[in-house]
């Protein structure tokens, strides 16, 4: 299995003020982080080791089953925080370009409907939101997985990841998701005085869900190339990569 070794990374966000999201929340997340990047390695190694002429496959327990099911959840905590460590600190404003566009086709409301639906699927979520563009049929969906391995679909490509656990805004927001307490940390930040940003104060206006909403930081450039159709989706139709 030609698994390297995988390494978190000291994304910009860690390194600026934050518009929502206190240095505390994230050098504290940061430490998560850095446990589900230590367990998928162990695993790998495990996974390596295994004699698989010799090794039992028990649907109710074996070592082979317990540790590949677990590799998952390491798995992807690691690279759902790889994204969402790498969304913030950026500048925010609207979706634009051939998202905006897609979007616009998708929700008979325009980016509004979106952003309001988004919200919603956050407050619902137990663990994240996972903007996903499918690569079957071009279309976008916030998919709702109440830990970091369930729920995502195949041949979805993540877009915008919503870290929804408690830990990633209890610090700063208490536990209710309502945004009603200022951050710990946010002085001579944007947003309305007094309120923290995102606070809606109506259900789903979660912590910092306006700028993570908002698509912050992310490479929205317009392409003039099409999107293709149905039978397929282009996820370098949709944006270009920086
Ligand atoms: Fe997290």
């Amino acid at each position: 299995m030609p698994w390297t070794e995988l390494k978190t990374r000291r994304w910009p966000a860690f390194d600026k003020e934050l518009d929502g999201i206190s240095k505390e929340t994230m050098e504290d997340h940061f430490k998560l982080y850095e446990g589900y990047a230590k367990k998928a390695n162990e695993c790998r190694k495990i996974l390596k080791e295994f004699d698989y002429s010799e090794i039992e496959g028990n649907q109710v327990y074996s070592p082979l089953r317990a540790v590949s099911v677990d590799y998952t959840f390491a798995l992807l905590g690691f690279k759902n925080h790889d994204l969402y460590f790498g969304h913030l600190g950026g500048d925010g404003g609207d979706p634009n370009g051939r998202f905006a566009e897609v979007i616009e086709d998708e929700y008979p409301g325009g980016i509004e409907m979106w952003q309001q639906a988004i919200r919603k699927a956050a407050s619902a979520a137990r663990g994240w939101v996972m903007v996903g563009y499918d690569l079957n049929d071009g279309s976008i969906f916030n998919y709702i997985m109440d830990t970091q391995n369930l729920w995502a679909v195949y041949n979805m490509c993540p877009i915008l990841a919503l870290d929804v656990y408690e830990h990633a805004y209890t610090r700063d927001y208490g536990a209710t998701r309502l945004g009603s307490r200022q951050p710990a940390a946010t002085p001579g930040r944007g947003g309305t005085p007094g309120r923290p940003a995102g606070a809606g104060g109506g259900e789903g206006s979660g912590p910092s869900l306006n700028r993570l909403a908002a698509f912050a930081g992310l490479p929205a450039r317009r392409s003039d190339r099409p999107r293709t159709g149905p039978a397929g989706g282009s996820l370098s139709g949709l944006f270009e990569f920086r």
